[in-house]
């Protein structure tokens, strides 16, 4: 069986809503690929302008974030409902700037991987280790750590439409890539954790990207490997390079 690649553009705090319908016009025609999921995870506030400027192209838009209750009062948050409603297909789920920034733990992750489901939404959930940990030897003990945990109580049916990106916190942003053989290394021990905790059919569905700094000229490699589903990319998704990253087989 062969898992469609999806390549999704992380692009954080950037872009106010007028740029955001702008980026998505200068990518229309680049990032055309009928072999490969394309999404772009916007801020909230760009998300609707860039759901009705997406509609009718082969992308998708997802919210870089949500919250798990239904509603009420939780000022400043966003729900799942809302996302759906407003034409969000995917959600990024636990990035590392929200782990570290914003204090957000695995128990409320999990939370968050759960409302995402219920709601219909796809979360994207990312997992990786910091340099320190790489070198001491624990990078493998600490991402499963963390998809047990963010997992807990998600049935075999979610998990085989999840997507789960790796991304090493060292690489993010800091244009210092894993190799293709680190960053399979470690989306293959995340699929053979899969195969553990649920079964090989599961296993074998789920989608896991590779995410940090990801560009036109290391996405083909990458994306070669046999356990690298995709990206999940920042830097590189707000320019005509993401163009490039999703046509990799070109
Ligand atoms: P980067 O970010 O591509 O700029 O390293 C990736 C991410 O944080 O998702």
């Amino acid at each position: 069986m062969s898992r469609r690649k999806i390549i999704a553009g992380n692009w954080k705090m950037n872009k106010t809503p007028s740029e955001a319908v702008a980026l998505v016009d200068e990518l229309k025609d680049l990032v055309v690929n009928d072999a490969v999921d394309v999404v772009y995870c916007v801020p909230a506030i760009d998300i609707v302008p860039v759901v009705e400027r997406v509609k009718g192209t082969n992308v998708s838009v997802g919210a870089e974030n949500m919250y798990f209750e239904e509603s009420g009062a939780y000022t400043g948050e966003i729900s799942a409902a809302m996302l759906v409603d407003a034409g969000v297909k995917y959600v990024i789920i636990g990035h590392s700037e929200r782990r570290d920034y914003f204090k957000e733990d695995d128990e409320l992750l999990n939370k968050k991987v759960k409302k995402a489901f219920e709601a219909g939404l796809t979360p994207i959930l990312c997992c990786g280790e910091s340099l320190q940990q790489r070198e001491d030897g624990v990078t493998t003990e600490w991402i499963r750590s963390q998809i047990k945990a963010d997992l807990d109580g998600i049935t075999a049916d979610q998990v085989k439409t999840l997507v789960i990106a790796y991304e090493p916190i060292w690489a993010i942003g800091t244009g210092k890539t894993a190799t293709s053989d680190q960053a399979e290394e470690v989306c293959k021990d995340i699929r053979d954790y899969i195969c553990e905790l649920y079964d090989a059919d599961t296993a074998e569905k789920v989608r896991i990207q590779y995410g940090g700094s990801m560009n036109a000229g290391n996405a083909k490699e990458l994306l070669a490997k046999p356990n690298i589903d995709g990206g999940l990319i920042g830097g590189a998704s707000l320019k005509a390079d993401f163009g490039q990253i999703v046509n990799y087989d070109k």
